[in-house]
C-alpha cells in the first residue's frame, strides 16, 4: 500500500469500484484515503478489504462513508474516482460528479459518463469552471497495442484517413432500458474510433433483439468522420464470452491496422509492401487481463494530474466521455426515425486530418 501520493477516495464500491480502490492502494502515485456507498455493507465491506488508512484519522484505518459530501468534508481528497452505476448503468454518477468537482477534486468517472446529455454537459462545464481535470474511463485505448497504433498513425504510416471498422460483442443478459446497449457499451467503441478518426459528423444505427430480448441487444452504426473519412461499428450484448470481444481496423492511404482484443495482438500492414509488422503482448511484462486496462488508464490519470498536465489535455477526458454519448444519442435518435443524423456537440479533439501523412 502506498503512503503518499493524490489522495483519493472512491464513491461507489460495487465490482468496479472495488477493482478501482483496489489498482489506487497498488499505484505508487495514489494513497486511498477513503471509500463511499449509500449501501453501508457495500462501504463497510470495502473499507474492511481494503483497510484504508486515512491520515485523518490514521488509528481507525478504515473510513467508510455513505455519503459522498460527509466523505468530501472529512478527508478533503485530491480526487475522486465515481464508479456508481444506475438507470442505463450511469444516471447515478452526476450527482457525485458534481459533488467532488465543486468541492475541488480531480474525478475519474466511470462510463456512461452519464445517460443524460444535458447532465454530461452539465458535468463537463463544471469541471471546465472550477479548473480540475475530469477524465472517463475509457479504459480500452490505454493499452501497449493500442498506444502503437497512435504511434504508427501519428508517423504518417497510414497516412490520409479512410475508413474505421470496430466490433465489439459481449454478453450483457440485463433488461432495462431499450438502448441500455447502446449507451453503457459504446462509450468504449466510440472513443476508441474517435481516438483514431476525431469527431463523428453523422450516423446512421440500425440494430436487432436477440430472441427473447426486449431491447436492441445488437446494433450496426455507419458513420462518417468531420475529415470525410467513413466508419461502420458493430455492437451486441448477445455473444457468449470466450472468443475475441474486440477488433478495430483503421485503414488509410498509406496503410492499415488492426488492433484485436485491446491488447492481444496489432498488425500494420503497409500498403504497396507484403511485410507486414505484428506487436504481440509478451508473456513477460504484458498485459494479464482486462482488469490491467484499468491499471493504465487510471496511472495515465494519476501521472498527468501528478504532472499538472491542463485539463483540456487530460486523456479520455470529461469531453471525449460526453462526444462519444452524443453519437450515441444521435445514433438512437436514428433508429427512432429510421434516418441519418447529424451528430451535435463540440468538438474536443484536433485529431488526424486528410492532409499528408
Ligand atoms: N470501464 C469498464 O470497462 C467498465 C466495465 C463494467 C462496468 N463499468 C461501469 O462501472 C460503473 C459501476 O459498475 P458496477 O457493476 O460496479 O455497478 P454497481 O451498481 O454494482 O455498483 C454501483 C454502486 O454505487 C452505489 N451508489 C450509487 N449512487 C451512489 C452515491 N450517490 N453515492 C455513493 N454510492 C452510490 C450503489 O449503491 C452501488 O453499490 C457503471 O457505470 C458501469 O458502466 C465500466
Amino acid at each position: 500500500m502506498s503512503t503518499s501520493g493524490l489522495r483519493v477516495c472512491v464513491i461507489g464500491m460495487g465490482p468496479i469500484g472495488n477493482l478501482h480502490a483496489s489498482i489506487y492502494r497498488e499505484d505508487p502515485l495514489a494513497e486511498l484515503v477513503g471509500v463511499c456507498d449509500v449501501i453501508r455493507e457495500r462501504a463497510d465491506a470495502a473499507a474492511a478489504r481494503l483497510g484504508v488508512r486515512s491520515l485523518a484519522a490514521p488509528s481507525r484505518g478504515v473510513p467508510a462513508f455513505y455519503e459522498t459530501r460527509q466523505m468530501l468534508e472529512a478527508l478533503h481528497p485530491d480526487l475522486c474516482s465515481v464508479t456508481t452505476g444506475g438507470y442505463e448503468y450511469g444516471s447515478d454518477h452526476y450527482e457525485p460528479t458534481m459533488q467532488a468537482l465543486e468541492a475541488g477534486c480531480h474525478v475519474l468517472g466511470e462510463k456512461p459518463i452519464c445517460n443524460e446529455i444535458l447532465k454530461a454537459e452539465e458535468m463537463v462545464a463544471k469541471a471546465r469552471e472550477v479548473g480540475v481535470c475530469y477524465g472517463i474511463n475509457l479504459n480500452h485505448r490505454f493499452t501497449p497495442a493500442a498506444y502503437l497504433a497512435k504511434k504508427w498513425q501519428d508517423e504518417g504510416r497510414i497516412g490520409p484517413l479512410l475508413f474505421i471498422t470496430m466490433s465489439m460483442w459481449i454478453k450483457n443478459p440485463a433488461e432495462s432500458s431499450p438502448y441500455y446497449m447502446i449507451k453503457a457499451l459504446n462509450p468504449h467503441t466510440v472513443d476508441v474510433m474517435r481516438h483514431f478518426g476525431g469527431d463523428v459528423e453523422a450516423v446512421q444505427c440500425f440494430a436487432t433483439r436477440a430472441p427473447g430480448r426486449t431491447i436492441w441487444s445488437t446494433a450496426h452504426f455507419s458513420m462518417r468522420f468531420k475529415n470525410g473519412a467513413i466508419g461502420g461499428l458493430t455492437a451486441s450484448y448477445d455473444v457468449e464470452r470466450g472468443h475475441p470481444m474486440e477488433r478495430c481496423e483503421v485503414g488509410g492511404v498509406n496503410g492499415r491496422f488492426v488492433i484485436d482484443d485491446m491488447w492481444r495482438q496489432v498488425t500494420l500492414y503497409p500498403a504497396g509492401n507484403l511485410e507486414k509488422t505484428v506487436y504481440t503482448n509478451p508473456v513477460f511484462g504484458g498485459m494479464r487481463d482486462f482488469p490491467d486496462t484499468f491499471r493504465n488508464r487510471i496511472h495515465k490519470f494519476l501521472e498527468q494530474v501528478s504532472e499538472g498536465v491542463p485539463p483540456d489535455q487530460i486523456d479520455g477526458s470529461g469531453a471525449d466521455g460526453l462526444a462519444a454519448q452524443q453519437v450515441l444519442q444521435a445514433a438512437i435518435e436514428s433508429l427512432e426515425t429510421e434516418s441519418v443524423v447529424t451528430v451535435r456537440g463540440e468538438c474536443s479533439l484536433s485529431l488526424p486530418g486528410r492532409g499528408p501523412g
